[in-house]
């Protein structure tokens, strides 16, 4: 018998007629496989297969794309880039390449080229600052303890909207890939503010409960939870038009509202802290986290945005509508949140300000998704926001120190 070693198809294909006469037990297996297969699966991709009614793209019976748990398809044909989308894909998930989204593989590898660890970051000199009884005004650790009570819950919220209702509808292996490492760096910003709560030696049930007792953080998260619920039902599938856009609308909810607007009262308002020197440790904190969700939002807005351009169907004047609708909700909490957590002027700043900042980002945010901008002549009042999300690893924000990187290492800082 003649084997071809790198091709095991042919290889199955020339044993089938080798073994004709008389098969033996293992080989009796692979042909009853192969004789199950569709009669043209060993000449056509296997993305196309399910499709099989005529002139019906996948997706379109409404059991949206696979998931990868499906049965190892044996004998199978290899996965071309032209096979892969976005959502409602039936070729393989579980093959990484070839790529079709390059900048989502880009993504994952500039993520993991920014690592960072909460324990590396020196709080020393914020526990001291807590301590002191005239180390902060009762409005300044208002703030601390608000965004601590908003994020700890936040990110928490956001990685079970990743794991628990997009990942599985996301039918991208590279854009999964993405979602993985999404998904642990969520886990290690629920870490760091849990640092600064322990580090700090605040009451950890305060802290952890203000989303279900602080009526400004309360309702971002209760507004939030509606679209991860809706996607985490178990018999939720994409594939029609109405399921499709049920998807586009959490991921819109999370990536655009909840990392693009609902962090970032918080965002300013811990960063202007350690531009004053004061909490530089939690400041620190919050500035690599920014950095991360500045590069989640973008992940974001580049999958909403293909989504659009493989299904433009979806992208009707009354689903626009409605996610104008949502940003506009959005503002509201978020200003709400402002004036909470900060009553008076504090820091330079005050809520007013940030009516203004957040119409701003709610106009960028319309124009990265493709809506026409919502406030007319909103400016930005803190362009040095920019400056924070854009920074290198290796040096400090605040230029105290440079920043040293230890794989799985801990720092000690006695
Ligand atoms: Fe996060
Ligand atoms: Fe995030």
């Amino acid at each position: 018998m003649i084997t071809t070693w790198d091709d095991p198809i042919a290889s199955i294909k020339r044993l089938k007629i080798e073994s004709a006469v008389a098969p033996q037990p293992v080989v009796e297996q692979v042909l009853a496989k192969l004789d199950t297969m569709n009669n043209d699966s060993l000449s056509k991709p296997a993305a196309t297969t399910p499709a099989s009614i005529p002139g019906q793209k996948a997706g379109e019976d409404g059991q949206g794309g696979i998931t990868g748990l499906e049965e190892v398809e044996f004998g199978a044909d290899r996965v071309s880039v032209d096979d892969k989308q976005m959502i409602n894909c039936r070729a393989d998930v579980n093959q990484l390449v070839p790529f079709k989204y390059k900048w989502a593989w880009q993504k994952y590898l500039d993520a993991c080229a920014n690592h960072w660890m909460p324990q590396e970051i020196n709080m020393t000199a914020d526990i001291s600052l807590w301590k002191n009884p005239d180390g902060l005004t009762e409005d300044e650790r208002t703030i601390i303890k608000r965004n601590l009570g908003f994020f700890t819950s936040a990110d928490s919220l956001v990685a079970n909207n990743l794991v628990l209702a997009v990942y599985r509808h996301i039918t991208n292996p590279e854009c999964r890939q993405y979602l993985l490492r999404q998904a642990f760096e969520e886990a290690l910003h629920t870490h760091a503010y849990q640092y600064c709560v322990e580090s700090l030696g605040l009451d950890e049930a305060e802290v952890f409960n203000m989303y279900r007792e602080i009526p400004s953080i309360h309702d971002k998260a209760a507004w939030a939870m509606r679209f991860t619920q809706s996607l985490g039902d178990p018999t939720f599938h994409t594939g029609t038009p109405a399921t499709d856009q049920r998807l586009l609308r959490d991921l819109i909810a999370f990536y655009i509202v909840f990392e693009g607007i609902f962090f970032y009262v918080g965002f300013v308002q811990i960063l202007s802290m350690g531009r004053r020197n004061k909490m530089m440790g939690c400041a620190e904190q919050f500035q690599y986290i920014l950095r991360d969700e500045s590069m989640h939002m973008n992940f974001g807005i580049d999958v909403i945005n293909q989504i659009k351009i493989e299904n433009p169907h979806l992208w009707t004047p009354a689903f626009q509508q409605e996610i104008i609708t949502m940003l506009r909700e959005a503002v509201e909490l978020e200003t709400r949140y402002a004036y909470d957590s900060m009553p008076r002027g504090v820091l330079g700043l005050n809520a007013n300000v940030f009516e203004d900042y957040l119409k701003f980002i709610a106009n960028r945010r319309c124009a990265q998704i493709g809506l026409a901008e919502q406030y007319s002549g909103a400016a930005n009042p803190f362009p040095w926001m920019s400056e924070v999300m854009d920074l290198k690893k290796e040096k400090n924000f605040f230029e105290t120190r440079v920043t040293e990187y230890q794989t799985g290492g801990t720092l000690s800082w006695d």
